[in-house]
């Protein structure tokens, strides 16, 4: 796929806002699924930004992928709610269990792991989305019940 192509187009649509880089960042990984290596240069040239700034923004927020992501993404809450409920040990398990640890895609293809601050549902601490479902009240089953979901 033609990837400074495909950025160009995004950036063309977003370039006229104010503060255009995260709209961008947003935009490529809406297009690609990841932000790939290659978009950093045309970004970067587009906005007169050194690469390294790019690269640095990029890994200041949580939310962008440097790869593509596995077919389930797991995102859980690692806000101070949530792991007051608990939360380390469930991570734990769940990293376990599916064989990956936080930023990082099974092998197999099968499930990322993504951390998130705060979905927003901490009376229901501690909190998970799995693809576009949140779970509340993560306990040792429904941690076990994801990872046998994403598993399949
Ligand atoms: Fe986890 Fe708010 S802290 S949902």
């Amino acid at each position: 796929a033609d990837i400074a192509g495909r950025t160009n187009a995004v950036i063309d649509a977003k370039k006229g806002l104010e503060g255009p880089l995260l709209p961008i960042l947003n935009g490529v990984q809406a297009e690609f699924g990841f932000v790939p290596q290659d978009a950093l240069p045309v970004i970067a040239d587009a906005l007169n930004l050194s690469r390294a700034e790019v690269h640095g923004v990029m890994s200041f927020y949580h939310d962008y992928r440097r790869e593509p992501a596995g077919r389930h993404v797991v995102k859980l809450c690692r806000a101070e709610a949530c792991q007051s409920m608990d939360g380390d040990a469930l991570a734990a398990r769940l990293m376990d269990l599916l064989g990956v640890g936080l930023h990082e895609t099974a092998a197999d293809g099968s499930v990322t792991l993504e951390p998130v601050y705060c979905l927003g549902l901490c009376a229901c601490a501690p909190a998970a989305m799995v693809d576009d479902q949140v779970i509340g009240r993560l306990d040792r089953d429904k941690v076990e019940a994801i990872a046998r979901e994403v598993r399949s």
